[in-house]
C-alpha cells in the first residue's frame, strides 16, 4: 500500500475548489508513455497550470501499472527540476470495477473515476458508493458518471449517447458521496464526434457541429450549486493535424471535435475538469508521419518522437492558456 501523499501527488479537492472559484477548468490529459508525460509536465510547468494525469485501464495494460506509477512519481520530481512545484493529480480514467479502483488507490493514485454510467441506475449508485467508501478512507477523491457518452470508453463502448438527466443528479451525489460528476451534454470520445451531415458550414466554409447542451449543464448546476462537474470527450480535433496525417499517408476521415469556444464557455461554469486524449494522439501521429515521410532515411526513434513531444507540448500549452484558463493558476 502506497499513499499518494508520500509521492508528492494531490487529490482533486483543492484543485476543483480553486477552479470553481476562479472560473477555469483543470486539464486532464491521458498518458501512456514517456514522451506524452514529458510534454504534459513541460507544458504545465511553463504555463504554471495544475494538471490531472489520467491513466486508463488500457494505458495500464499497455505501459504496466507499476511503471506508470513510478512515472507519475517521477513527474512530480521532474516538474520541480523544471522550476515549478505544480499540483499534480494521478487519476484513473474510466475505472470499470471496484477491484481496479482499489488496486489504483493501493498503488498511489490520488483520484479515481468509477464509470458505472452504462449500468442500470441503482447498480451505478451501488458500485460508485462502494468505491467512494474505500477511497475516502485514504483521502482519494472519486469521480462518478451519469449519462452515457457515445464512442469508446475503454472496454465500455456505446453507440448512442444519453444525455444526463438533471433530476437524477442530487440523488446520485447524495447516495454515492462522489467528489465530482461527469455528465453527458453532447461530447463524445474519439476523433469522430459528429457526422458531417449533423454540422453546418460557417462563412469560411468550416464545419460547425451542433452546440453542447448548456441548458442541461445549467439545470445540473441549479440542482448542485458549487459541485464540480467533469466533461469527457472534449478534444477539439484540430484540422491542422488531420490534414498533416492525411497528407502523409493517413486516413483519418470526417474527424470533427468540440469547438474551442464551447469548451471555454464550459470551463467558466461548474465544469472543473476537461478530459483531452484524442487531440494528443492526433498531434503525435501528425508529427511522426511528417518526419517519417519527409526524412525517409531516419530511423532513430528520438528523431520522430522528439518532434512528436514538441508538438504535444505546444498543444497542451494552448489548452491551458487559451481554452481551459488554467494557466497561471498553479
Ligand atoms: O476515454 C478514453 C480515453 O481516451 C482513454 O482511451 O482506453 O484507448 O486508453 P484508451
Ligand atoms: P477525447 O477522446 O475527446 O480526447 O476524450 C478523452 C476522454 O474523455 C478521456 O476520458
Ligand atoms: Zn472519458
Amino acid at each position: 500500500m502506497v499513499s499518494y501523499k508520500d509521492l508528492g501527488l494531490v487529490n482533486t479537492r483543492e484543485m476543483f475548489e480553486k477552479a470553481m472559484a476562479g472560473h477555469y477548468a483543470i486539464p486532464a490529459f491521458n498518458f501512456n508513455n514517456m514522451e506524452q508525460l514529458q510534454a504534459i509536465i513541460q507544458a504545465c510547468v511553463e504555463s504554471a497550470s495544475p494538471v490531472i494525469l489520467q491513466v486508463s485501464s488500457g494505458a495500464r495494460k499497455y505501459a504496466n501499472q507499476t511503471l506508470l506509477r513510478y512515472m507519475a512519481e517521477g513527474a512530480v520530481a521532474y516538474a520541480k527540476e523544471l522550476g515549478r512545484n505544480i499540483p499534480i493529480c494521478l487519476h484513473l480514467d474510466h475505472g470499470d470495477t471496484f477491484e481496479l479502483c482499489k488496486s489504483c488507490i493501493d498503488m498511489g493514485f490520488s483520484s479515481v473515476m468509477i464509470d458505472g454510467s452504462h449500468l442500470p441506475y441503482d447498480e451505478n449508485v451501488a458500485l460508485t458508493r462502494k468505491v467512494v467508501e474505500y477511497a475516502h478512507q485514504f483521502d482519494v477523491t472519486v469521480e462518478g458518471e451519469l449519462g452515457v457518452l457515445a464512442g469508446i470508453e475503454d472496454e465500455v463502448s456505446a453507440e448512442h449517447h444519453t444525455y444526463t438527466e438533471p433530476d437524477q443528479v442530487i440523488d446520485f451525489v447524495t447516495k454515492t458521496g462522489v467528489d465530482s460528476l461527469a455528465i453527458s451534454i453532447g461530447t463524445s470520445h474519439g476523433a469522430n464526434k459528429f457526422r458531417p451531415e449533423q454540422c453546418t458550414r460557417n462563412a469560411e466554409g468550416v464545419l460547425v457541429p451542433p452546440p453542447l447542451r448548456f441548458d442541461i449543464l445549467e439545470e445540473v448546476e441549479k440542482r448542485l450549486p458549487g459541485f464540480p462537474i467533469v466533461l469527457h470527450g472534449s478534444s477539439s480535433v484540430p484540422q491542422k493535424y488531420v490534414e498533416i496525417i492525411n497528407k502523409y499517408g493517413g486516413a483519418v476521415k470526417d474527424a470533427i471535435g468540440i469547438p474551442e469556444d464551447q469548451l471555454r464557455r464550459a470551463a467558466k461554469s461548474a465544469v472543473c475538469k476537461i478530459n483531452i486524449d484524442s487531440d494528443g494522439r492526433l498531434a503525435m501521429t501528425a508529427a511522426v508521419r511528417e518526419v517519417l515521410a519527409t526524412k525517409p532515411a531516419e530511423f532513430d526513434p528520438r528523431k520522430y518522437l522528439g518532434p512528436a513531444r514538441d508538438w504535444l507540448k505546444e498543444l497542451y500549452k494552448h489548452k491551458c492558456e487559451c481554452v481551459l484558463g488554467s494557466a497561471g493558476k498553479a
